[in-house]
C-alpha cells in the first residue's frame, strides 16, 4: 500500500447529526460542514441553533411519530455519516430512580439511538454504499455510579450496540464506532450540575468546578474537542477502525 498523507476531507459526504442543538451536536455539525460535508441536522426544535448551513428537520425522537418521520427522512437522504448524539440525563440511585425515569431515558438514549442507527444502516445497505456510524456513549457507560443508575445503563447499552452493529455491518463496509466523552462543557451540564446540587447538597456550580479540576488534563472538555474525534471517525482517516469506543475525557477513564 502506498502511503499518502491526505488532509481530512468530507466533501461529497452527507452527515446526519441528531441532538444537533446541543453542545456536542452543534460542534460536530459545524466541523463536518467546515470540511465540506452536506450536513443534515435534527433536534426537537424547529430551527438549527448552531453556526453552519444545514438542512434541518424537527423530530421528537422519544415519540413513535417523530421516530418514524426521522427514519423516513433517512431512507430518502441515505446519509454516509451518522452522528447519533441525542440524549437525556437524569439522576437517582436504585432506591429512587423509578420506571418513569427509566422509560424517558431509555426512549431517547437507547431506543431512538438504535432505531436511527438501524435506519441509516438499512438505507446504506439498500444503496450498496459504505458509511461511518458514530454513537455517543459516555464515561458513565463504563462504570456504574451510585446516583446515576439509569443514565449509566443507557450508555453501557450504547457501547454494546456499537459492537454488535459493527460486527453485523462490517461485510457491508459500514463502520460503527462510539465516542465516550468525559465531562464536556455543554447545556447538559446545567442539568447535571443542578441535579448534583440537589442530591449532594452543594451550591450551584460547585460540582461542575470539582469535576473539571479532577480531570487529569485539568479542565472540562470543550465540545470542539469531541467534534475533532468525530471528524476522524467520519473520515477515511479511520478506515481500519470499527467496533471501538474511544474515550475523549482528558484521561478520566483508563481501560
Ligand atoms: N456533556 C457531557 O459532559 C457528556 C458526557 C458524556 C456523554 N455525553 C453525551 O454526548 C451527547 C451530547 O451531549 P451534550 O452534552 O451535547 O447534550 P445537550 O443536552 O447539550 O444536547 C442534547 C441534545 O439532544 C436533544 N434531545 C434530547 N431529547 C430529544 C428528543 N426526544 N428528540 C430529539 N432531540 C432530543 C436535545 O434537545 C439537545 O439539543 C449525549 O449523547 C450525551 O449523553 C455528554
Amino acid at each position: 500500500m502506498t502511503f499518502t498523507a491526505a488532509p481530512t476531507d468530507l466533501s461529497g459526504k452527507t452527515c446526519l447529526v441528531t441532538g444537533a442543538n446541543g453542545g456536542i451536536g452543534a460542534a460536530a455539525a459545524e466541523h463536518f460542514a467546515a470540511l465540506g460535508a452536506r450536513v443534515l441536522t435534527t433536534d426537537i426544535g424547529d430551527r438549527f441553533t448552531g453556526d453552519c448551513a444545514s438542512e434541518h428537520r424537527a423530530f421528537d425522537l422519544a415519540s413513535d411519530d417523530g421516530l418514524s418521520g426521522c427514519c423516513e427522512w433517512i431512507a430518502n437522504e441515505v446519509p454516509d455519516v451518522l452522528f447519533n448524539n441525542a440524549a437525556l440525563f437524569d439522576m437517582g440511585s436504585v432506591l429512587q430512580a423509578n420506571l418513569d425515569q427509566y422509560d424517558r431515558l431509555f426512549a431517547v438514549n437507547v431506543r431512538a439511538m438504535y432505531a436511527v442507527l438501524q435506519a441509516v444502516a438499512n438505507a446504506l445497505v439498500a444503496a450498496d454504499r459504505p458509511g461511518s456510524l458514530i454513537n455517543l456513549a459516555s464515561q458513565a457507560g463504563h462504570r456504574g455510579e451510585a446516583l446515576v443508575a439509569h443514565y449509566c445503563a443507557t450508555k453501557a447499552a450504547v457501547i454494546s450496540y456499537t459492537q454488535s452493529a459493527a460486527l453485523a455491518l462490517a461485510r457491508h463496509k459500514i463502520r460503527v464506532n462510539a465516542i465516550s466523552p468525559g465531562v464536556i462543557d455543554t447545556p447538559m451540564w446545567e442539568t447535571v450540575d443542578a441535579l448534583f446540587a440537589k442530591f449532594e447538597n452543594k451550591p450551584i456550580g460547585q460540582k461542575k468546578r470539582e469535576v473539571g479540576r479532577s480531570v487529569p488534563l485539568g479542565y472540562m472538555g470543550h465540545p470542539s474537542e469531541v467534534a475533532r474525534v468525530a471528524v476522524f471517525l467520519a473520515s477515511d482517516q479511520s478506515q481500519y477502525m470499527t467496533a471501538q469506543t474511544i474515550s475523549v475525557d482528558g484521561g478520566n477513564v483508563l481501560r
